[in-house]
């Protein structure tokens, strides 16, 4: 009998295959402290993991633990190292976010290019006319976007945006032009020339050293006036210091925040009172289909695993 420690409960979906299943039992673990993983941990074969963090001292002493299954697809939260070097699997639910994603990318895009939030509030207060002439729109097609990061959710997003007319250019050194090509985007290999062309820029790419302030006050200088910048991949890639001050001295139009340096995001942040952001609560993937989808590939990764049928799309390390 494996022992799953559920770190941080899921759509009951997934639990449910687990209840089926004869070979295992499972324990939620909804206090994800560092104290207390330290002292649950260790009784476990497995475990899935949301956005809590497993470091190496909460993981130096789980000598059980075979494999550790991500609800979801980033793992900047994991100490990768460590468990390269103790024989640790990870896995993601690879294929199952990036329609989540994008369409959340989608409506963050529209959302600000179309001024939805301003137009809302202008019914809502009673200035209907007045609301539609103050309010500055427009119109996404024949414009230019810029995808940083052309993974799943890139790639998934090029296919809609074709349906807009847009001119896309995609910023991915580790994926090839003849891809890209295919997709029907232009593969551009100078971010900082890139930036100061794009009308919209979007950010699909993992958070690491090299992505760490990757969209700072530098580069935020660079981009056109009218430039709607979209993070919904991790906070951390824009310094969100400088993205509040950009947009206080209006050198970019706005901005959508799924995703931010940490999380909740604290209401003494600058980035709270700042009208020109569109912020959500790290919600893309909190659609209903996907929150069934994460959870049961959530835990049919740690079965299959145990049951040695891993899909290997499904494996980081
Ligand atoms: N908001 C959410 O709830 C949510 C949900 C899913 C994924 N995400 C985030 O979105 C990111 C992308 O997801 P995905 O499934 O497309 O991942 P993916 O691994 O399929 O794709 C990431 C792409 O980024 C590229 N890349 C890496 N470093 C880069 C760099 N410095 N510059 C340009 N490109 C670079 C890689 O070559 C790869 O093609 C994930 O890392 C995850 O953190 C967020």
């Amino acid at each position: 009998m494996y022992k799953i420690a559920i770190i941080e409960e899921f759509h009951k979906a997934g639990l449910e295959l687990l209840d089926k299943h004869k070979d295992f039992n499972y324990e939620i673990i909804n206090d994800a402290s560092e104290e207390n993983l330290i002292k649950k941990l260790p009784e476990f074969d497995g475990c899935t993991l949301r956005l809590s963090k497993l470091n190496s001292k909460i993981l130096q002493n789980c000598k059980k633990l075979k494999v550790i299954s991500r609800h979801g697809v980033g793992y900047d939260n994991v100490d990768i190292d460590f468990l390269k070097k103790n024989n640790i699997t990870l896995l993601i639910t690879s294929n199952a976010n990036h329609v989540a994603v994008v369409e959340h990318t989608m409506y963050m895009i529209l959302s600000i290019a179309k001024g939805i939030v301003s137009h809302d509030k202008a019914v809502r207060d009673g200035s209907f006319k007045k609301g539609i002439s103050k309010i500055e729109t427009f119109e996404i097609s024949n414009k230019e976007i810029l995808i940083i990061g052309c993974g799943r959710v890139g790639k998934s997003l090029v296919k809609k945006l074709q349906s807009f007319n847009m001119n896309i250019k995609i910023y991915d050194p580790y994926v090839d032009t003849k891809i890209i090509t295919k997709l029907g985007g232009i593969k551009v290999d100078n971010l900082n020339e890139s930036i100061q062309n794009a009308d919209i820029i979007t950010l699909h790419i993992p958070l690491n050293k090299n992505t760490k302030n990757l969209i700072n006050i530098t580069n935020l200088s660079l981009m056109k006036k009218n430039t709607i910048l979209i993070n919904t991949s991790r906070g951390g890639i824009v310094n969100e210091k400088d993205l509040d001050v950009a947009l206080k001295k209006n050198m970019i139009f706005g901005a959508g925040l799924d995703v931010f340096e940490e999380e909740p995001l604290d209401q003494k942040s600058p980035l709270i009172k700042n009208k020109k952001i569109l912020l959500s609560p790290h919600s893309a993937t909190f659609t209903n289909e996907c929150k069934i989808r994460m959870s049961k590939l959530t835990i049919q990764n740690i079965i299959d695993f145990f049951e040695k049928k891993m899909d290997k799309s499904m494996v980081v390390t």
